[in-house]
């Protein structure tokens, strides 16, 4: 039969950001769990959409857990990074969070395409995702396919339009 493309995608941000919750709405509405919790460590998660077969690593973005990202840069074919728009103070530390990966040895020469989710564009403090594309000074990417999509997780909103982007640019 056909071979299915296997994408391992890496999925970093802050915690509370919204990113377990953005990766159950992918999967199928029958796996999907009905509670999420705070991920301990990180979380292996394996979906089909359309032509790709998806392994999702849900990162915790708990400080205490975030050494363990770098771990899983090389073997990553996508990396997905979520940012809660309604929290201005921690903006800089998803900057800085940002900054480590974009420098790191195994991600410096590599044209791994990255999807930004600005989420939580429900909440009234909800930054558009022209403002934390700007706060988080995406256009310097420029050596790596990127994408920013405004989302509300919840409602799986502005999902699909990130994930129809990602299926076009794995690589
Ligand atoms: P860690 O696993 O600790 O790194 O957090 P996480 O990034 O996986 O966040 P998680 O998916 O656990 O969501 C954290 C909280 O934010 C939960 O209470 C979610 O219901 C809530 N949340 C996620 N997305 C949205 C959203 O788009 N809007 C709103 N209002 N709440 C959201
Ligand atoms: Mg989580």
């Amino acid at each position: 039969g056909l071979k299915k493309k296997e994408v391992n995608v890496l999925c970093l941000g802050l915690d509370n950001s919204g990113k377990t919750t953005i990766i159950n709405q992918l999967k199928p509405a029958n796996t999907q769990a009905q509670e999420i919790v705070p991920t301990i460590g990180f979380n292996i998660e394996k979906f089909k959409s359309s032509s790709l077969s998806f392994t999702v690593f849900d990162m915790s973005g708990q400080s205490r857990y975030r050494s363990l990202w770098e771990h899983y840069y090389r073997e990553s074919h996508a990396v997905i990074f979520v940012i809660d728009s309604s929290d201005k103070l921690r903006m800089v530390v998803a900057k800085e969070e940002l900054d480590t990966f974009l420098n790191h040895d195994d991600v410096l020469n590599k044209k791994i395409p990255i999807l930004f989710f600005a989420n939580k564009m429900d909440l009234r403090d909800a930054q558009s995702s022209v403002k934390v594309s700007q706060m988080l000074c995406l256009e310097r990417i420029k050596d790596k396919p990127w994408h920013i999509c405004a989302s509300n997780a919840n409602k799986g909103e502005g999902l699909q339009e990130g994930l129809d982007w990602l299926q076009g640019n794995e690589s």
